[in-house]
């Protein structure tokens, strides 16, 4: 990386695009945004350990780097690769730091997978700190961890600009994801009930509450056999807190949790 302490001249910009690899078309968009934005890109694949709470979704989790560097050569070959072993960043002590996200981490994804946001943290910040980005990308699609990336880099004074991108899909709606790999075309097929069912939620929270809109996703996911719903949350989009009373001048966000044949997949939608 010292390649990229040469690159970064006062007047030019590096933007970086954090990822665990599996590369699909909403990761893709993320360094075409940066492309466009920066003079130098920077790319990081690392499926980081300390995340995953759950050891069969770690070991699942799609590892395809050949496939990942064809596909973001073809995209740019001036694309700068950082691809670390787990040595590499962790050097023998494959541990968390303990962060303190003001209560954005006891939130949906904190409460289902304990320890994650300390996990993501902690490679964030060690990434920034070897990357040294001007701008970094974000994909809305995780929302909370855009937010608590945003929340880490304000209180420890980090120069980085955190951009949030919007999301990509399938074309049934289906949010692009990694964990799409381990999904069966069927399982494709029936994921576009997420997304129909959050832009029914949006549809439904106009005139209805959040309490009585989560009731009604609640019972569309009772009557699916395939698809658990973990949780569905409407939540103020800056404090994550779920909201129990409207208020007009707050901006919330549909927060979805869904398990199908032991993989979950998450989704959002921003409703006014
Ligand atoms: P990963 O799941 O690989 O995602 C990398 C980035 O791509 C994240 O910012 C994510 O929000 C974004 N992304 C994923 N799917 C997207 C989609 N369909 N549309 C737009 N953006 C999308 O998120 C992580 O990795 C890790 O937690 C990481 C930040 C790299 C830390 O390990």
């Amino acid at each position: 990386m010292d390649h990229l302490k040469s690159i970064k001249t006062p007047d030019s910009t590096i933007g970086f695009v954090p990822t665990m690899g599996a590369l699909h078309q909403g990761h893709l968009s993320l360094m075409q945004q940066s492309l466009a934005e920066n003079e130098n890109t920077v790319v990081s694949v690392f499926v980081n350990p300390t995340q995953f709470n759950n050891p069969e979704d770690l070991s699942k989790y799609p590892r395809t780097l050949e496939a990942d560097i064809t596909k973001i050569s073809e995209l740019n070959t001036e694309i700068i690769l950082y691809a670390p072993s787990v040595e590499d960043v962790y050097e023998g002590k494959i541990l968390s730091q303990e962060f303190d996200f003001d209560g954005l981490e006891n939130q949906m994804e904190g409460k289902f997978r304990p320890g994650h946001f300390n996990g993501v943290g902690t490679i964030v910040k060690r990434l920034f700190e070897i990357v040294n980005p001007t701008n970094a990308y974000f994909g809305e699609k995780d929302f909370q961890q855009l937010q608590i990336v945003k929340k880490m880099v304000k209180k420890n004074n980090m120069t980085v600009n955190v951009q949030g991108c919007a999301i990509y899909r399938e074309s049934n709606g289906l949010a692009m994801s990694s964990r799409n790999e381990r999904l069966s075309e069927q399982q494709k097929m029936d994921g576009a009930l997420i997304y129909k069912t959050l832009n029914g939620a949006k549809e439904k929270f106009k005139t209805n509450s959040a309490k009585s809109v989560t009731e009604w996703v609640e019972k569309v996911f009772e009557k699916n056999t395939s698809f658990e719903l973990e949780y569905f949350q409407i939540a103020d989009e800056t404090t994550l807190l779920p909201c129990l009373r409207k208020n007009k001048t707050k901006k919330y966000r549909a927060f979805i949790a869904v398990i199908v044949n032991n993989i979950r997949l998450i989704d959002t939608i921003s409703l006014n």
